[in-house]
């Protein structure tokens, strides 16, 4: 299954991804972790990146497309995948529908999590996300079962540079007003499916399971 998850920043893709992908085992391609993944090494891509990503820019269409084109040519993406995160502008759409295309491949479903504005600023600032094993906790509405530590390996829980108050709401406004355009283009290609994020995980990640097991 060929799969997008859309949604503004804080909405859950992540957590979901998480999901998905120990249920259905389709690889999660999540833009945003391979940057971190970058700056952490401090690779070329990692330094271009994060100038963008600390303020709560998006990186710019060519580099963000160029790592996704040679994730997706991996052999793990043969029988499916799952895009957290990308694409973000019309541009990268466009770009993903030629490569596709090439691959002689499609989308099964473009999912979109919705959650209103409002709620976001308090999921950003409120999550810790492991450094070993990246899972995303949340301090009120979903917390490690022992304060600051990661349940699955121990590791002291921390919190992402760009879950700063100052740059959520930069990154929530660029988010913002790239979402409508990019909604309309999978509305208008049948692919758009839309889930109610604003409810407990389990719940929103039981509506995703109906969905693909339409397929
Ligand atoms: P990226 O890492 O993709 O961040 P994002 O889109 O801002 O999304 P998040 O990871 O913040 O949120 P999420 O929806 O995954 O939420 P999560 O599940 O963690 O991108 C980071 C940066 O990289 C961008 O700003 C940009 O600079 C760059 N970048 C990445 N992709 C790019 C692209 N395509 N083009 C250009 N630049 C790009 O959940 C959030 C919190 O809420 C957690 O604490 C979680 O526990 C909690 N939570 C989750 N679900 C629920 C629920 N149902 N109820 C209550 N709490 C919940
Ligand atoms: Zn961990």
């Amino acid at each position: 299954m060929n799969l997008i998850l859309m949604g503004l920043p804080g909405a859950g893709k992540g957590t979901q991804a998480a999901k998905i992908n120990e249920k259905y085992n389709i690889p999660h391609i999540s833009t945003g972790d391979m940057f971190r993944l970058a700056i952490k090494e401090g690779t070329e891509l990692g330094k271009k990146a994060k100038e963008f990503m600390d303020q709560g820019d998006l990186v710019p269409d060519e580099v963000t497309v160029g790592i996704v084109k040679e994730r997706l040519a991996m052999d793990d993406c043969a029988n499916g995948f799952l895009l957290d995160g990308f694409p973000r502008t019309t541009r990268q759409a466009e770009e993903l529908q030629n490569l596709l295309s090439d691959l002689g491949k499609s989308i099964d479903y473009v999912i979109h999590v919705d959650v209103p504005e409002e709620k976001l600023v308090e999921r950003l600032t409120g999550r810790r996300i492991c450094p070993t094993c990246g899972t995303a906790y949340h301090v009120v509405y979903n917390p490690p079962k022992e304060e600051g530590i990661c349940d699955k390996d121990g590791s002291q829980l921390i919190q992402r540079d760009d879950d700063q108050p100052e740059t959520v709401k930069n990154r929530l406004a660029v988010n913002i007003e790239q979402t409508q355009p990019l909604l309309d283009f999978y509305q208008d290609k049948g692919y758009l499916v839309k889930v109610n994020g604003d409810r407990d995980i389990n719940v929103v990640f039981q509506d995703i399971e109906s969905i693909l097991e339409k397929k």
